[in-house]
């Protein structure tokens, strides 16, 4: 429940990045030894990850409030159930690993979801180039390999969890495997970090040309997860709405260019440093078009919180999806708050108007509740947003956060 209208004010810090953190959980299947991991961040969709490599066989502990160890030396059962993928996608991130270590995999397709069918394809022609044979019977990938032998894969298109699985799977192949057409995400980067720490040999991520030469076996490491790159964007904006000044800690100004420059564009004024970022908001947002496009270009991840944002702005803006194709589901939402958008395929045009009106409205994925917050926190009156388990999924106390910086929100049953 919001009550809109304050203004944005203070400082808050930044957690670990949820999809560098995943993968990065995914990563201790691959040896032996223990992995500590610290900057995880508290959220739903680590949870479920922690229980599905629980049933694996890996034992997790809790090290603190921040720390986490696995450890993957009783990895008994290489199998992902339907009943935990289906809750969240990125669990097709266990395939590579447990075919590397174990030569077999039986992993749940993950099937699609609201905002795309989502295949993965990709994930399963790299690895069948690297020997694995694959069988996708009765809704699961049946995957064995006696090794992985490393090759030249050339993905069809830009995919971070593809270019992720390949990337794990390499490290314990025999020979060397370049990913062509690689994604350059800062999280594919965050996880090499920790591969390499692991004792991985890979070269070029952040480039789209990847080259990791395999080994028999990884080590154990201890390791430190990047800033969530969307928290942080997302809460920038719900500054930049609500006409506020903040200061974000824990979090780099390097790992959203794109952004910035868009929220610069639309009148703010933005500091930014390795460790913090500070924005000052103007009276009114000017509006800003923009297109999502793989990093390091405007990511689809921040796409449904400027979506918010211009729904507020000076002017209209035209917002074009080029990754999902079922992304604009917040736009219903934010209608019924009083926003002039209009879609078109994967186009939408947004009018500002001066003021929004609350309204019961319901989370429909993740980064598309994160764009009601930003709308229930501008608009007049009460804002009631249905459905917070997506909020949940990938924003740490988000309720938290915005009360320190004077929101009025509070979780209600
Ligand atoms: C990751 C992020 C997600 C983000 C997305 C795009 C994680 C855990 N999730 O998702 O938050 O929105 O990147 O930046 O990191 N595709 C195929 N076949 C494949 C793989 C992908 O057709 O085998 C298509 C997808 O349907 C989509 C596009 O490629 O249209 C990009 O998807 P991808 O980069 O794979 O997204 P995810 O890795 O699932």
């Amino acid at each position: 429940m919001i009550e809109g209208g304050e203004p944005l004010v203070g400082e808050v810090g930044v957690s670990g990045a949820k999809n560098a953190a995943l993968p990065i959980l995914c990563a201790s299947l691959l040896c032996p030894d223990t992995l500590r991991l610290g900057n995880v961040p508290h959220l739903n969709d680590i949870s479920t990850m922690l229980r599905l490599l629980g049933q694996m066989g890996v034992v997790v502990a809790m090290d603190g409030n921040e720390a986490l160890t696995l450890d993957s030396s009783g990895l008994s059962n290489p199998f992902a159930p339907y009943d935990m993928v289906k809750t969240m996608r990125a669990s097709i991130l266990v395939l590579g690993p447990l075919l590397a270590r174990c030569g077999e995999a039986r992993v749940s397709l993950p099937g699609g979801c609201a905002i795309g069918a989502r295949p993965v394809d990709q994930h399963i022609k790299g690895l069948q180039a690297m020997g694995a044979e694959i069988r996708v019977e009765g809704g699961y990938v049946h995957a064995t390999a006696k090794r992985l032998k490393g090759a030249r894969i050339v993905t069809d298109m830009v995919t971070v969890t593809g270019t992720e699985n390949l990337m794990m799977a390499a490290s314990l192949a025999e020979g060397e495997t370049v990913i062509e057409n690689a994604a350059r995400e800062p999280e594919i980067v965050d996880l090499a970090n920790c591969l390499i720490a692991m004792g991985a040999d890979i070269v070029g991520a952040g480039t789209d040309r990847i080259c990791v030469r395999g080994g028999e076996r990884l080590h154990g490491a201890a390791y430190s997860v990047m800033p969530d790159r969307i928290e942080t964007g997302t809460f920038l904006c719900a500054a930049a709405a609500s006409g506020g000044e903040i200061t974000l800690t824990h979090t780099s100004a390097a790992l959203l260019d794109s952004v910035i420059e868009k929220l610069r564009e639309a009148g703010c004024v933005i500091d930014g440093s390795t460790d913090s970022i500070h924005l000052k908001a103007p009276q009114r947002l000017k509006a800003v078009s923009l297109r999502t496009a793989p990093y390091p270009a405007f990511p689809t991840d921040m796409q449904a919180q400027f979506m918010a944002i211009n729904c507020v702005a000076d002017g209209s803006a035209v917002i074009r999806e080029t990754i999902f194709e079922n992304r604009f589901m917040h736009a219903v939402e934010l209608i019924r708050l009083g926003a002039d958008i209009r879609i078109d395929a994967n186009t939408a045009v947004v009018t500002g108007v001066p003021k929004l009106d609350g309204a019961t409205v319901m989370a429909t994925d993740l980064r598309a509740s994160a764009s009601l917050v930003i709308a229930g926190l501008v608009a007049r009156g009460q804002t009631l947003i249905e459905r917070i388990y997506h909020l949940d999924r990938g924003y740490e106390r988000i309720e938290e956060k915005l009360a320190r910086l004077g929101a009025r929100v509070r979780r209600v049953r």
